[in-house]
Formats: structure tokens, C-alpha cells, sequence
């Protein structure tokens, strides 16, 4: 068998070809990721301060008049009804959104009197579950909108990069 020894030439446009097939290659698996940055940083999650403490406090109140008689006041649960803070409760919900917490709470609650409470009164109560739940405040009220509550995730432990 004959092995035929790369001319100096030969060896140098192998290594252009090999540079260049490296950086497309390096692109090809970046460039995704450089890519979900942006929407990475759209999508919040429940450890990123997402509600005051004075709407958790507004909140507390109308808990108390709305929701205490069957969770109860710490919020572990009543004869009948579940407890909205607390390991089974996190559970429940981790993984899906303050949207989804949000409708649930908004369309099925009170069980004895559904759907008649307000968005403001429904997102100043779910801040005040927040804060009992023993995520942070921060500087800017939880939202009544629906659509902007689905972009937070709830998230039962802390995640690493906190
Ligand atoms: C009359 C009693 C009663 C009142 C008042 C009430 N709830 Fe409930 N709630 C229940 C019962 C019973 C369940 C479980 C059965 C069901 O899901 O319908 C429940 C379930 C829930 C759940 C689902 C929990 C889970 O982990 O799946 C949430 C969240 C909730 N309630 C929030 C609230 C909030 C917030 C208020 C006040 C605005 C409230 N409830 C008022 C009785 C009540």
C-alpha cells in the first residue's frame, strides 16, 4: 500500500478546512442557545420578587374575609378544604404558572361563591399565598392579567442560580 505524504500545501488547506468546519459547527451548536436567551429572560419564575409587600399585606385581609373559613388562617388546609401553602401544595403546582394558579383561584373560588371576586382582588390574595409560601417580594405588584402571570413559573425550590 502506498500512503501518500501530505504536501505542505495539502496540510495547510486541511487545517483551513478543519478551522472553518469547527466554527460552523461551534455556530450550529450556539447558535440555539444564543438564540433562547431573550425569551429566557421574558419567563420569570416565583423566586424573582414578583409582588410587593404592602399588595402581600392588601392581600392577607381579604384572604381572611374570602378564603380563612375553609383554609384556614396559616393557610394549611381546613376539614375539607386543601392547604394553599406547604410542601403537598407546591407540589400541586410546580412546574405550571402563576396564570394557572391564578384561573383556578379566579373561576372555582370561593367554592360557595365562584368567579366573584376580582382580578385585583384574586392577584393581591394569590401575593399574600406568595409570601406565606415564602417566596420574596420585590418592587412591583403581581399583575391581574392573566396572560402576564403565565410567564412567571412556579417553581417549589429554589433554583441554582439563585
Ligand atoms: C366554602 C369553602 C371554601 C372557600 C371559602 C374557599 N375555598 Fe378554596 N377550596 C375549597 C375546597 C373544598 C377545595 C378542594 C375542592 C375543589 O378543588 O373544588 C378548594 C381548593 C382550592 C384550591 C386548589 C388547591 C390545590 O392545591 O389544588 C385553591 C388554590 C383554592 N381553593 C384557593 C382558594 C382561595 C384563594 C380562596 C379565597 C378567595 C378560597 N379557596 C376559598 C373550599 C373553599
Amino acid at each position: 500500500m502506498i500512503v501518500l505524504k501530505p504536501t505542505t500545501a495539502g496540510a495547510k488547506a486541511s487545517r483551513a478546512w478543519k478551522i472553518t468546519a469547527a466554527a460552523v459547527l461551534g455556530f450550529a451548536v450556539l447558535a440555539p442557545f444564543y438564540s433562547t436567551l431573550p425569551a429566557q429572560e421574558k419567563s420569570r419564575s416565583v423566586w424573582d420578587g414578583v409582588y410587593t409587600e404592602e399588595q402581600a399585606r392588601r392581600g392577607q385581609t381579604l384572604y381572611n374575609q374570602q378564603c380563612s373559613t375553609c383554609h384556614g388562617d396559616t393557610l394549611a388546609g381546613g376539614e375539607m378544604a386543601p392547604p394553599l401553602a406547604g410542601g403537598e401544595f407546591l407540589a400541586n403546582w410546580n412546574g405550571l404558572t402563576l396564570g394557572d394558579l391564578f384561573e383556578r383561584i379566579r373561576t372555582t373560588m370561593p367554592l360557595n361563591k365562584p368567579g366573584m371576586l376580582s382580578r385585583q382582588t384574586n392577584a393581591d390574595i394569590l401575593a399574600y399565598m406568595l409570601d406565606v409560601n415564602k417566596f420574596p417580594d420585590g418592587k412591583t405588584e403581581l399583575p391581574r392579567e392573566t396572560e402576564v402571570l403565565k410567564q412567571i413559573k412556579i417553581e417549589a425550590t429554589k433554583p441554582e442560580h439563585f
